[in-house]
């Protein structure tokens, strides 16, 4: 088979390095694509917002499926225009992946069939918002409703705070025009991946992610800092609760709108005294979620994948091994703020990848023979063992055999779990 991802990222370095591992993989091309994505794939520069672009160089390259790794392609309907033409797509239309890029959408959604979610409103002008939050008071959550790459969400301690975030949505920080008022649901976070064919729902595992940018769950909100899976907290009864009260309802309720949803449903979900409440759906990969998930599953993904995209997922299984993986993510100095560009990354060339230590690429471009930092998350350095433990030190020896003093990571990821 001849297959595309869409992406350049280290979620799709993750992506690629396993379906290359299958031997239905014959070609295998990565858009854009980066300088660790190379030594697995071909890369090709290619703008992957625009459905004209993609579908012709689809056409010119004899692809046989593609895979869409980021939301944005899906937001711009990339998915609808392949599959009018008859490629096979993993990943959502455009007016499902609204899952993601609409958060009163969702809430609709889960107020329609009885998933269990904070409660909310939505409002259209800054002073009804205000005026709104003062009546409820603190703690409570403001959110821009629209993609905002994870940065239009405020968790409010008080409602000054809210009221600041209410009116820098409305300034148009984020160009937005409404915004979602949540209550606050304390707890602890994990997520949960589900492929999803459009009627059945197959479950691919758990993991929980770092997302501030400091030691200690300090400092601003990041893309995510580090992750690991499975998630010790999503125990084998919660998961069922989240498929029955959560996931089937969802993709029953998308079916019956005309839209069902095909590609993998990412729940965010936030777990108190033994129970799952939906904080927010994504309709990709996290990232670095799909760096672990894709280091426990190895070349099945691929058959995973396509059963997904061909809707045969009541006839599929996932072969699962007891074991653990972890993945460190190395940022340029300064993320989530301003950072430099173009610092050589050394020590690279010393690090054996194998399955049970990968370090995937984010933000890395080749360039007069070094590998350069070229992003604000760099590399995941991704371990896989018998416990997490074991994980935790392939993980951490890979961040320390390199040499790149202009990068940092957090030291304590997975110390929930550990
Ligand atoms: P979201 O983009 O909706 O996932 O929000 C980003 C982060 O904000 C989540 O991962 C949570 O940590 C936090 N958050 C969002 N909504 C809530 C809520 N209703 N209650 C508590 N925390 C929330
Ligand atoms: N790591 C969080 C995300 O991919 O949205």
């Amino acid at each position: 088979m001849n297959i595309l991802i869409l992406g350049g990222g280290g979620r799709e370095h993750a992506l690629a390095w396993a379906i290359r591992q299958n031997p239905k993989c014959d070609r295998l091309i990565v858009a854009p694509g980066n300088a660790g994505i190379v030594n697995v794939a071909e890369c090709a520069d290619l703008n992957i917002l625009s459905r004209a672009e993609v579908l012709e160089f689809a056409q010119e390259n004899a692809i046989d499926f593609v895979v869409i790794g980021p939301e944005a392609p899906l937001a711009a309907g990339v998915s609808d225009a392949l599959r009018d033409a008859g490629f096979l797509v993993f990943g959502p239309s455009q007016a499902a992946a609204q899952l993601e890029a609409s958060k009163a959408f969702t809430k609709e959604i889960c107020d329609a069939c009885g998933a269990p979610t904070a409660a909310w409103a939505r409002f259209t002008d800054a002073a009804s918002a205000r005026d709104y939050v003062s009546a409820q008071g603190a703690p409570i959550v403001v959110k821009a409703d629209g993609l905002a790459a994870g940065k239009g969400v405020t968790v409010a301690e008080t409602v000054d705070q809210a009221h600041v975030a209410i009116d820098a949505i409305f300034d148009g920080e984020f160009g937005e025009m409404s915004v979602v008022i949540e209550e606050f649901m304390a707890g602890e976070e994990a997520s949960f991946f589900i492929l999803c064919d459009g009627t059945d729902c197959l479950s691919i595992g758990t993991a929980q992610d770092h997302k501030r940018v400091g030691d200690g769950d300090t400092g601003p909100n990041t893309g995510g800092m580090g992750a690991y899976s499975p998630a010790p907290i999503l125990t084998p009864a919660l998961q069922d609760q989240v498929m029955a009260q959560i996931v089937r309802p969802t993709v029953a309720e998308m079916a019956a709108r005309g839209m069902p949803f095909q590609g993998v449903l990412y729940a965010g979900l936030m777990i108190q005294d033994g129970r799952a409440r939906l904080v927010e759906y994504n309709v990709r990969f996290g990232d670095p979620e799909c760096q672990v998930l894709m280091m426990r599953l190895g070349g099945q993904v691929l058959d995973l994948l396509l059963a997904c995209a061909e809707g045969r997922l009541a006839g599929t299984s996932v072969n699962w091994a007891d074991d653990h993986a972890l993945t460190v993510v190395m940022a340029a100095r300064g993320y989530p703020g301003a950072y430099r560009k173009g610092s050589i990354i050394k020590g690279l060339d010393t690090l054996s990848e194998t399955s049970f230590a990968m370090t995937f690429h984010a933000g890395t471009t080749a360039k007069d023979g070094h590998i350069i930092a070229t992003g604000g998350r760099v590399l995941a350095c991704t371990g896989r063992g018998a416990t997490l433990a074991e994980a935790h030190a392939r993980a951490y020896a890979q961040v320390d055999a390199l040499d790149w003093p202009e990068g940092f990571c957090r030291r304590d990821i997975g110390w929930r779990a550990l």
